[in-house]
This record gives C-alpha cells, sequence and structure tokens, in this order.
C-alpha cells in the first residue's frame, strides 16, 4: 500500500477492536433482519448468488441472509469481530472498504450497515469506487448508516432530539454520551454528500429510506 492510503485498524472504532465489547455487541445492538433478507428476492438475489457484507461486525446479518444465497462472506476491519464470526462458522476476511479485494467469482449484493461512517469523505468515495469495481453492471449495493438528511440550518435540533430519546443503559444501546461522541468524532455526512459519492461511483439509487429522526439512511442502488 501507499504511504498515503490509511489504515482501516486505525479508523475501525476502538471498541470495535476490544473482545469484551464485541461479545457484548448483539445485545446493544439486536436485530430483526428478515425484512432486508425478504426483499433480497426483488434484487435477483437468491440460491446462486454471492453476498459480501463489509463492516459485518458480528455477522448478524450474515447469519439471517446466508440460508437463502449461495456463499457469504464477511468482511471485517476488526480482528476481534472476525474471530467471533469466525466462532460462528461464518466465512469472515479480516480486512475492509480499502483493503478487501474480491478475487474469486462475481459478487451480487454488496451489503453494508453502520460501517461507512468510519471513512472521511474523500475515502467514503474511494470505497464506493472499490465497491462497484466488486459488481457487474446491474449488481446491487444496500447501504445503510448515520447519515444526516437534515439541513445544517436544522442539525442541531435534530441531534438534540436524537440524543434525548437515546436509552441510558449502554449495554442495551447506544446512550446520549455515545451518540454525542459519535456526531463529534465520527465521520457521518449528510445525505445530499452521500448521495453525490453513490452517483460518482455509478450507482443509482433504486429506493432511499431516511429515519423519521433524519438521522439515519438506508439505500438499494444498482451498478449502472
Ligand atoms: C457499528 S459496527 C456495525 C456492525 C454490523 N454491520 C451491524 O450492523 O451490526 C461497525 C463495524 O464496522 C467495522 N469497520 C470499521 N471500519 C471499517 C472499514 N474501513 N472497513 C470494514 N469494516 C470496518 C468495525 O470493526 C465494526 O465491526
Amino acid at each position: 500500500m501507499s504511504k498515503w492510503w490509511p489504515d482501516e485498524i486505525a479508523h475501525a472504532g476502538v471498541e470495535h477492536l476490544d473482545p469484551e465489547y464485541v461479545a457484548a455487541f448483539d445485545r446493544k445492538s439486536p436485530t430483526d433482519w428478515s425484512g432486508r433478507v425478504e426483499s433480497l428476492s426483488q434484487l435477483g438475489v437468491g440460491p446462486t448468488s454471492t453476498v459480501v457484507d463489509i463492516g459485518a461486525g458480528t455477522g448478524s446479518f450474515v447469519l439471517a441472509v446466508q440460508p437463502y444465497v449461495g456463499r457469504v462472506i464477511a468482511v471485517d476491519a476488526s480482528p476481534a469481530m472476525v474471530a467471533l464470526m469466525r466462532s460462528r462458522g461464518i466465512e469472515a476476511v479480516e480486512g475492509g472498504f480499502l483493503t478487501y479485494d474480491h478475487e474469486d467469482g462475481q459478487v451480487d449484493l454488496v451489503h453494508s450497515r453502520h460501517a461507512l461512517h468510519h471513512l472521511p469523505d474523500f475515502w467514503k468515495a474511494v470505497a464506493l469506487d472499490r465497491v462497484a469495481k466488486m459488481l457487474e453492471p446491474g449488481g446491487a449495493l444496500i447501504l445503510e448508516d448515520i447519515v444526516y438528511s437534515v439541513a445544517p440550518s436544522e442539525a442541531a435540533t435534530a441531534i438534540g432530539r436524537w440524543l434525548e430519546d437515546a436509552p441510558t443503559d449502554p449495554a442495551l444501546g447506544w446512550t446520549a454520551g455515545e451518540l454525542a461522541e459519535h456526531v463529534r468524532t465520527e465521520q457521518s455526512t449528510f445525505s445530499w454528500l452521500l448521495e453525490q459519492i453513490l452517483d460518482r461511483a455509478g450507482f443509482d439509487i433504486a429506493d432511499r429510506r431516511y429515519s423519521e429522526n433524519q438521522i439515519t439512511a438506508a439505500y438499494t442502488c444498482r451498478l449502472r
């Protein structure tokens, strides 16, 4: 790698490298993936498809989708996350948006939730360009993250409300203090910036969902 290429582990969030945090992660972030898994058939993703989940964490999406597709590869920058996934029988690769090279056949869907915000916008663009290169035209990307769909002038109000609604027990979710730290120190960006980046990488947004509080967004995209 070039001298100017960032070390993804250094950007991955220290908590994600901590085996204790990793072991408690599913309780902090429980997810019912059934709706998303059901929606995949509309994208033509099925029993012969290959899916790559980037920033796969503990592998909860991988385990949910695995029975319905041909192969799922879980990619994560954190060795502790990868170790946990391997202990669950998942095909997990240590790497990330900026380092994973898919060399083994066609990828039909790239999935990523709550991981791209670890990279600054320049590197988000490089990352999504690399994702596009993994796919054939028509290939699908599902990207969900903390993405602010609020106008900059209203950001303080929206973020204030988000923090007010946060749980108080850090074992069961992200507390106001943790969310405030996210806003202060992580690289979540505005929807209008991220959507430009998706477009520049060659993706058409087929479905776009902003959360009611204007703090998260989920995109289903097709590569042109
Ligand atoms: C908040 S967790 C989300 C995990 C999972 N996707 C989920 O939705 O439950 C973020 C994950 O992204 C990983 N990560 C951080 N930076 C990354 C990068 N540049 N490439 C790949 N994974 C990364 C972290 O190690 C962590 O497992």
